[in-house]
């Protein structure tokens, strides 16, 4: 069952009921304000940092669940409803809500009233505007209320739901002009405070939530609204909230449209005050200055449009399927650029209180967003590095106000190092921007220890073989890419984290996971080493690479497929010998990918087992079959219930190195079979089973032993994301960005038999035409570059060109 459709012209979804499965969201913002919103304008805003800085409150497992946001009531003679559904909740006769790039607009419509609101961060700004355009499309005058409402969380959210015995007792507002301001903590310590007015004269407000709402009133029922008169209440104290109300009369046909902006402001310490106690309102009121006329407004929004344009620019696919093109086009890299943005931080599932930024996270979603903002990736890539320690391992988490390790969750998972050298070489092989490598970055942020980029991926590569197990494979440490997989914790008390509880010394349980990606990433980084004239060096690598390859096929393969680990104990995980947990969809991928077993069937038959234990109607189980009770040597992979999460859980981050790995093999129906099962287009038509948005990804989907197979949990935030990227564009579509050029090498279904592509790359626009004509799935017969016919699929990146016409034939 579909809720909506995709406007693909507009860039849009396009939600035709506020009963959504489970509330539909968006981001606003894109820099350094940011608001999630969902499909009935529930949700909240910050300021860089959704912990210290967030402006509006929210609360994560309210009843019923999305219940708070910026809200509208509209009031008259007949009764009195919100025109984005919730929190009234009364039928409207019209509703649609369009989640856009970086905006979202929400209509409502009753008794010939239409209420469209557009919500959007304007770019460089620090503001929401929420534009409300009314419209009387009835033949009879319209006299009616409008209320607005917000609630105020004092800064820190965590504070903000925890510590009541002094938040009761600190908020503050000033009222001015019809501008609400929100100043609690401003006279000790914060310089910052925030405003919520609107571009009219207002005939009434309130601040305080009880007098607004009533002390036994919900949000759907607020005094002041039913009795239609504000109470002009000032906050002191208890729980601060900010709304205007506004008499409007509307006569037949007539439009109007009201502006109200909620920012942030940071005062200059000196700045701070304009007379005692009154706080300094410039920076305020010249944003509402700037924003009062709906001509601004409608060019902040052309602006952003334009931007998302340019955004998406980069790479464009044309086929036969438009649900392929709207998640390469659209939906994917906006998700890639939202993870850019929150890391795991703030979405629905994540609370924007707990996880900082993820070391091995961040690398891994930089493959998604590194050809949309090429500066702002060379950046990360240095603000990662910097938390990294001398030995080569790295914190698993930072800080994104303070960019320095998080000492809470400290180091030890041992594949974290490994991915910032995928991701460095990403980054390269997208701008050709080789001087990275000698920037200096320090080692655990100590200005005084520092190191060229390079040095630091070689700590990095070096840091598996100086922890290398009884087989010659890598120690597992912590855990690895699959958090769950805790070796060697043991854990018995259910107060204690499996991620930072202290584990057992012991130097024995290996990840063949982590085996494959040092041996993918260390071909690659052998091919780095060799590019910039550093021969020896690459030998090294590759020997170093060969060795474990040759490890992981003498002790990381079971009969048919590659085991996952070695346990605390040295026995088996991920073998046909244990009952549970034969077999683990991760090594699988990652050992195929790093090209282990290709040459001798080995990959195939591991791919092939993947399919025949691993594969579902609704994606690729993690792993099979699931554990059924809680074991002390597995850790919290056993934890969770059968079907979900990592035990067993279609954990979609994991499905697309399947996707490459096919590919590797030439089976291009097989990897976009797996691509097509789990892309979120594609299941829109089953959203009532799916649940969540069906424009972007989940971290999961239940498993087949799970009860709920098919649900979706943890929609946003997710490696998924630049991960699916990947897989389709550089491995099925096979556009890569190589050192000093494009590789051309499609691997798709046979029967496509055409696809163009544009690409912008450093600066040129290459289009590509793939043709089919012979129905292969892999192998490249003929190029031509501008007509020229050239030997292979490498096309070079020459400077003179801006565009280039570029035709491949498949056979
Ligand atoms: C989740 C993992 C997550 C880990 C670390 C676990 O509970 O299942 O997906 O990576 O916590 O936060
Ligand atoms: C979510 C984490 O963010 C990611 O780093 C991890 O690899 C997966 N969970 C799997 O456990």
């Amino acid at each position: 069952m579909k809720y909506g459709y995709f406007d693909d012209v507009n860039r849009e979804y396009v939600i035709q009921t506020p009963k959504t499965p489970y509330p539909w969201i968006n981001y606003l913002g894109g820099e350094d304000f940011f608001g999630l919103i969902s499909n009935t304008a529930g949700g909240y805003c910050f300021y860089k940092d959704a912990r210290f800085r967030r402006l509006t409150r929210y609360r994560y497992n309210n009843i019923p669940l999305d219940n708070g946001g910026r809200y509208f009531y509209i009031k008259d003679k007949e009764g009195y409803y919100s025109p984005t559904w919730m929190p009234v909740k009364k039928d409207l006769d019209r509703y649609e809500c369009r989640h856009g790039m970086g905006y979202t607009k929400i209509t409502g419509m009753k008794d010939h009233l239409e209420t469209e609101i557009l919500y959007m961060v304007p770019l460089g700004e620090s503001i929401e505007i929420h534009r409300v355009k009314l419209k009387n499309t009835d033949r009879v005058v319209k006299e009616f209320t409008l209320f607005s409402f917000i609630e105020f969380c004092l800064w820190n959210a965590y504070d903000d739901m925890t510590n009541y015995q002094r938040t009761y007792s600190i908020g503050a507002v000033e009222i001015d002009n019809g501008t609400i301001y929100h100043k609690t903590d401003y006279r000790e310590r914060r310089n910052h405070y925030s405003f919520y007015g609107v571009n009219h004269p207002v005939d009434g407000f309130d601040t305080d939530r009880d007098a607004f709402l009533g002390q036994f009133n919900g949000l759907h029922e607020p005094e002041a609204v039913i009795e239609g008169k504000s109470k002009n209440s000032v906050a002191s104290g208890w729980n601060p909230i900010a709304s205007h109300r506004i008499e409007i009369k509307l006569l037949p046909g007539e439009e109007k449209e009201l502006i109200f902006i909620l920012g942030y402001i940071e005062n200059p310490v000196e700045e701070k005050w304009c007379a005692k106690g009154i706080i300094n309102k410039k920076r305020a009121e010249r944003l509402l200055e700037k924003y009062n006329s709906s001509d601004a407004v409608h060019h902040a929004f052309l602006a952003l449009k334009e931007h998302w344009s340019q955004l998406l620019s980069k790479f464009i696919v044309q086929s036969h399927d438009e649900k392929l093109d709207r998640m390469v086009n659209i939906w994917n890299p906006y998700q890639c650029m939202t993870t850019f943005n929150m890391s795991r931080s703030a979405s629905y599932f994540e609370t924007g209180i707990g996880r900082g930024m993820g070391f091995r996270d961040s690398n891994q979603d930089l493959l998604g967003f590194v050809h949309q903002i090429p500066e702002k990736a060379r950046e990360r890539i240095l603000d990662i590095a910097a938390t990294q320690f001398e030995d080569g391992s790295a914190y698993h988490q930072y800080q994104p106000l303070t960019k320095k390790g998080n000492h809470e969750i400290g180091s030890g998972f041992n594949d974290d190092p490994l991915w910032l050298i995928l991701a460095a070489i990403a980054y390269i092989k997208e701008t050709g921007d080789f001087d990275i490598l000698d920037a200096q970055v320090p080692y655990n942020c100590d200005p005084n220890n520092m190191g060229s980029l390079l040095e630091h991926l070689e700590k990095s590569f070096d840091y598996t073989l100086n922890n290398l197990g009884p087989h010659g494979l890598p120690l597992i440490g912590r855990a690895d890419w699959n958090d769950c997989l805790n070796l060697n914790c043991f854990s018995v008390n259910p107060d204690e984290s499996f991620q930072t509880c202290e584990n057992q010394k012991g130097r024995r349980a290996e990840s063949i996971f982590i085996a494959g990606m040092f041996v993918y990433i260390g071909k690659e980084f052998a091919g780095l080493y060799k590019r910039i004239g550093k021969e020896d060096l690459a030998r090294r690598v590759l020997h170093e690479a060969e060795k474990m390859k040759d490890n992981v096929e003498k002790y990381g393969y079971d009969q048919e497929w590659f085991l996952r680990a070695y346990d605390f104990y040295g026995d088996k995980i991920g073998s046909a010998e244990n009952e549970e947990g034969k077999i683990f969809i991760e090594p699988q991928g990652f050992c195929v990918m790093a090209g282990i077993g290709i040459d001798n069937g080995k990959a195939q038959m591991a791919l092939d087992a993947v399919d025949k234990y691993l594969n579902t109607s609704y994606g690729l189980v993690l792993q099979h079959p699931a554990y059924s009770e809680y074991k002390l040597n597995l850790g919290e992979i056993s934890s969770y219930p059968p079907g979900y999460k990592e035990n067993a859980g279609i954990f979609c981050h994991n499905n697309p190195w399947i996707m490459i790995a096919e590919t590797l093999l030439g089976r291009g129906d097989k990897a976009f079979e797996y691509y097509r099962k789990i892309a979120p287009a594609y299941l829109e038509e089953i959203s009532e089973v799916h649940r969540l948005e069906p424009y972007v990804y989940a971290q999961m989907i239940a498993g087949k032993d799970a009860l709920r197979h098919g649900e979706a949990k943890n929609s946003w935030l997710t490696g998924t994301a630049a991960w699916n990227y990947e897989a389709i564009t550089k491995w099925i579509l096979g556009v890569r960005p190589d050192y000093d050029g494009l590789i051309i090498d499609p691997c798709i279904p046979k029967d496509w038999d055409h696809i163009n592509i544009k690409r912008i790359y450093r600066g040129v626009e290459y289009n590509i035409s793939i043709k089919n004509p012979e129905g292969v799935s892999k192998g490249v017969k003929k190029v031509t570059v501008d007509h020229k016919e050239q030997t292979g699929n490498f096309i070079e990146c020459l400077d003179e060109a801006s565009v280039r016409n570029i035709e491949v034939i498949m056979g």
